[in-house]
């Protein structure tokens, strides 16, 4: 497989020019989900014995996360979209390089909390986007556990200077599932029980991968323990097409009466196909098809078609604004084309993500001729605007790049997208398979 390196997009410069278009139809197949991805690559790497998985991700994100696995002993074959990692058995080497997790949040957030009990030194870098995203939130609760960690203002590079940790009681402030899974991933090594409580739920692909991988734990409604020391062993998966990446897909699809959409092997995870509901809430026709579940992860068939009198509007907020926070940048960008508009609130964790997706969804949505007003924690887009194609700042986020793309489809003129080449982080196949789809 082409794996992009992280190294390689710490700066995405090309431009992309989007049409207008008629309609969207066709049938695709995702690339594997990102979340899963970086989770199976990472426990195969730190596990006993050799792993294989079909359809893993083809984003430089995950790309990062094997990398620094490979840096640390493990090993990874590639071919197509197929990867076999023959893992570590439980003890890492200590690289005497920095470990680069280029643009990749949950690389960092989920490596450290990896290392921490581990013995020696490990020094962890990213571009320039991920190294102004706050670490605090691990290094409160690893330090809680008596790791030894020491960031940069708050920020990466980080150091972990390994040693063996104590379990604690954790109750993240802020709903986080790559802080959740740093706090599993140094309890599943540390002697006693480790408990996250969380408020919202957050996605539980770490609790269902590893369990995969061999693991023991258990869950009420708002919290997951593991007993440690435990050990992980290889497994054989097939990763699930990517719901937030499907995300770009769906929303284009719901712009256009007529539109007929079909993904096939879809990532149905309850904690993340959230979508579904308020695109449903919108208007449009959704159905599911082939429900079955892989490794306790729910695949299915994705139909969507846009409702013939166009999308209505919707308000997402609280718990829903926790669960589709992926997704809420390419919501907004459609926003202008309901009738009554979209209201987001709750959504501050926005303005901490790869970029600040509030302030750009706002700039951008301007930029397009769209009236939006800005909240510290959202945003309220009106309906019924017409847009006019503009040049667009990705910011080098791949949300916001691939957000705008769909935007651009029920523009009036084109749109430039500058940093298009950012989509690559999550989905380098974007902008290839929305010209197979989109009917000019
Ligand atoms: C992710 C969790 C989310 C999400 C990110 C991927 C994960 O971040 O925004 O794209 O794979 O665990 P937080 O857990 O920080 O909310």
């Amino acid at each position: 497989m082409e794996l992009i390196s992280g190294a390689l997009l710490h700066s995405a410069t090309e431009e992309r020019i989007i049409r207008p278009a008629r309609n969207v139809f066709g049938t695709l197949r995702l690339p594997g989900d990102k979340s899963i991805s970086h989770r199976y690559g990472m426990f195969a790497a730190f596990a006993e014995g050799t792993s294989r998985f079909t359809n893993f991700s083809t984003g430089a994100d995950c790309a990062s996360t094997l990398q620094c696995m490979q840096a640390l002993g493990a090993s990874v074959k590639h071919d197509q979209r197929t990867i076999e990692v023959t893992g570590v058995g439980g003890r890492v080497t200590p690289s005497t390089e920095p470990l680069d997790c280029g643009n990749s949040g949950s690389t960092m957030r989920m490596i450290s909390g990896l290392l921490a009990p581990q013995q020696g030194s490990f020094t962890l870098v990213g571009d320039a986007s991920l190294s102004r995203r706050p670490m605090q939130r691990i290094q409160k609760p690893l330090e809680a556990m008596g790791a030894r960690l020491t960031l940069t203002e708050g920020h990466a590079p980080i150091l972990i200077e390994g040693s063996p940790l104590r379990a604690i009681d954790y109750t993240t402030p802020v709903p986080s599932a790559q802080v959740k899974t740093c706090v599993l991933l140094a309890g599943l090594q540390t002697e006693g029980t480790t408990t996250v409580r969380e408020s919202l739920r957050t996605r539980d692909h770490s609790e269902l991968a590893l369990r995969a991988f061999g693991a023991t734990l258990t869950r009420t409604v708002d919290s997951v323990s593991i007993a440690g020391p435990q050990s992980l062993h290889a497994i054989d998966a097939a990763v699930p097409g990517d719901i937030s990446s499907a995300a770009f897909f769906l929303c284009a699809a719901t712009l256009f009466p007529g539109s007929q959409l079909i993904l096939d092997s879809l990532g149905l995870n309850p904690t993340r196909a959230t979508l579904l509901d308020v695109l449903t809430a919108l208007g449009a026709h959704i159905s599911v098809l082939n429900l079955e579940e892989r490794n306790s992860e729910l695949v299915g068939t994705v139909q969507v078609t846009a409702p013939p009198e166009g999308l209505l509007s919707t308000e997402v907020s609280g718990a829903l604004a926790a669960q589709l926070i992926d997704e809420l940048p390419v919501l907004a960008a459609i926003a202008p084309y309901t009738s009554g508009g979209i209201r987001i609130r709750d959504a501050k964790e926005l303005r901490v993500k790869e970029s600040d997706r509030i302030a750009l969804v706002a700039k951008n949505l301007r930029a397009m001729g769209a009236e939006v007003e800005e909240f510290e924690d959202g945003l309220d887009v009106p309906g019924g605007q017409t847009l006019h194609g503009a040049t667009i700042d990705s910011g080098g986020d791949h949300r916001i790049a691939m957000a705008f793309s769909v935007a651009a489809l029920r523009a009036e003129g084109d749109t430039l997208i500058q940093g298009a080449d950012s989509a690559a982080i999550s989905f380098p196949e974007f902008f290839d398979l929305l010209d197979m789809v989109a009917e000019r």
